[in-house]
């Protein structure tokens, strides 16, 4: 009795806010030491059913979470027995690490392995809302097509244009990368100075520059900095006036590093200025926002890293994180606390 006692409490709880697929789920339910509660129904875990399911039981060991949950310091007092939240994700602002650091939590997440499908999905959509295709797609559709014509839907050239990045990090490189392929120049900027190494990669076709220089030259700026108190509301309405009348924005990082209200004025303002967003303030979009109506921005619903090679790697990777900070108190890929 008393070893049947001393197994079921060495028993540890998972936590997994969304359906995974079935081999990465294995990886937990196989395990005789690990008991999982997740979360099959459609869409985001809701806050309260989260809560309720990290405190059951004498509380969770670890909780794979989605960039959906919000993970703060009252979620985390809800399991007294909480080593890790692993999130499937590499972007970690909707996560309280300073609450995770100061209670033991260590916390894992998915760098790298979304890059190259970020980075196509940020270069597709550069072309898209330069090139006007969603709009030129409803043309189409909607019988706006009269005939082959001069400027009818005319675009902006990407080839040999100036792209400065925001965050050069792992995803905005791979963007720099692709874009010198299209002969681009690059500018960059991000938190921690020049990159040497990145300027050599691309040939001397990157140069650093500080923000507002950046902001003045390029002809499309991507903005792929991580939302932290310092970038949270970078691209406000004087930064944004900063930019040519006629660039794009580009904004794949968090929707909250872009001031949306003055980013819709200067849309109106400025019918030579456009904007791509992959991501926005709130999301889902409400279908009444006025970034909907206007002709000069284009919005994708947070696809980034969606391939489905990507999201199941991702997916597989957030369980591994949360295995191995069971198994030796780190997780494989942690966010430095
Ligand atoms: P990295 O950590 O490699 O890059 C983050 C970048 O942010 C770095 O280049 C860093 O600059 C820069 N940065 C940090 N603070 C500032 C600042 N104050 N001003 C300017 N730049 C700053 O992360 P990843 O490239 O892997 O991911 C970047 C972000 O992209 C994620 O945090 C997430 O928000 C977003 N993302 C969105 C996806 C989507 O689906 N749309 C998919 C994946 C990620 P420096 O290099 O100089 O230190
Ligand atoms: C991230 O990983 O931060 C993205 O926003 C979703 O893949």
């Amino acid at each position: 009795m008393a070893a049947a006692a001393a197994a079921a409490a060495a028993v540890k709880r998972v936590v997994v806010t969304r359906a995974l697929p079935a081999a990465t789920m294995a990886r937990l339910t196989s395990r005789p030491d690990i008991a999982v509660t997740a979360w099959e129904a459609e869409g985001a875990m809701p806050a309260a059913a989260l809560g309720a399911a990290v405190a059951a039981g004498g509380g969770a060991a670890g909780v794979v979470c989605m960039l959906t949950d919000a993970i703060d310091a009252a979620l985390l007092d809800a399991s007294p027995a909480l080593r890790v939240v692993s999130t499937m994700s590499v972007g970690y602002n909707h996560i309280d690490v300073a609450a995770c650091k100061a209670r033991g939590v260590s916390v894992g997440y998915t760098p790298g392995i979304l890059t190259d499908a970020t980075a196509d999905l940020v270069v597709a959509l550069l072309l898209a809302t330069a090139r006007r295709l969603p709009e030129a797609w409803s043309a189409v559709k909607s019988g706006e097509w009269s005939s082959w014509s001069l400027f009818w839907m005319a675009g902006k050239a990407v080839a040999g244009a100036t792209v400065g990045i925001v965050g050069a990090g792992r995803i905005g490189s791979a963007v720099g990368r692709r874009l010198r392929g299209f002969g681009c120049p690059i500018l960059y900027t991000g938190a921690s100075g020049r990159k040497p190494e990145l300027e050599a990669e691309l040939g001397g076709g990157a140069t650093y520059a500080p923000l507002d220089d950046l902001l003045a030259a390029s002809d499309f700026v991507v903005v792929l900095c991580s939302l932290s108190p310092a970038t949270r509301g970078l691209f406000n309405r004087d930064r944004l006036l900063r930019m040519k009348p006629d660039a794009v924005l580009i904004n794949a990082s968090r929707g909250e590093v872009v001031v949306q209200d003055d980013l819709v004025a200067v849309l109106r303002e400025r019918p030579t200025f456009a904007a791509g967003l992959d991501v926005t303030t709130p999301e889902p979009l409400p279908t009444d926002s006025p970034l909907l109506t206007l002709p000069n921005a284009v919005v994708l619903p947070h696809i980034g890293s969606s391939t489905t090679a990507c999201r199941t790697e991702m997916a597989d990777m957030a369980v591994r994180n949360v295995l191995a900070a069971l198994d030796t108190g780190t997780p494989l890929l942690a966010v430095p606390l």
